[in-house]
């Protein structure tokens, strides 16, 4: 699916983004991800092109890409995987590069991944967000998210 975001203009620089799932993984990709990651977590290695590769060719999962003059400003990766409950979908990843910031791209990277969870059958859609990453959750709850009660937890392995 395709989906443009075009920024109103006024005191904020326009900037208009183009949402596509990554179909190839190509240099461009991995050095455009190498870029990105490292602006989401310190902790994680950027994603190698077989990994990319994996995530592109899952029917399980979509690689959303923000593009801008040519170049990749930004990421998402939707999950998607149906339970016994229903269809699950999780937005993960999201990341836009500190140069393009601000002007509505995380933004039209959520709705895109939020109108293809809607069309794969999900009910919702889930992300958590550390309570630090102050632009995230100001983005989150202004698209509609709102805090689920339930306890997360994690085994480290
Ligand atoms: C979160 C992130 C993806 C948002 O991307 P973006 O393209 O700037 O998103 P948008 O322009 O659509 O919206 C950003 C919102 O954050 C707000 N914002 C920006 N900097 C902020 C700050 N320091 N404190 C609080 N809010 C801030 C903007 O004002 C805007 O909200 P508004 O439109 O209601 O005013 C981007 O900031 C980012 O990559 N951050 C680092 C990685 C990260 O935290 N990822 C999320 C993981 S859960």
């Amino acid at each position: 699916m395709r989906q443009r975001w075009q920024a109103p203009t006024g005191n904020v620089k326009p900037v208009s983004a183009e949402i596509r799932p990554a179909d190839v993984v190509d240099e461009q990709l991995v050095a455009a991800m190498a870029a990105l990651i490292p602006q989401l977590s310190s902790s994680s290695l950027p994603p190698t092109s077989t990994q990319l590769q994996a995530i592109v060719d899952s029917p399980d999962s979509v690689l959303y890409l923000a593009w801008f003059e040519g170049r990749i400003v930004g990421t998402l990766t939707l999950a998607l995987y149906r339970m016994p409950t229903g269809m699950k979908a999780w937005i993960e990843d999201v990341v836009v590069d500190g140069s393009a910031r601000g002007h509505g791209v995380g933004e039209s990277l959520n709705l895109a991944a939020i109108s293809e969870a809607a069309r794969r059958g999900a009910k919702n859609v889930n992300l958590t967000s550390r309570s630090s990453r102050q632009a995230a959750n100001r983005l989150y709850r202004r698209l509609g998210f709102v805090p689920y009660d339930t306890n997360m937890y994690r085994y480290t392995i």
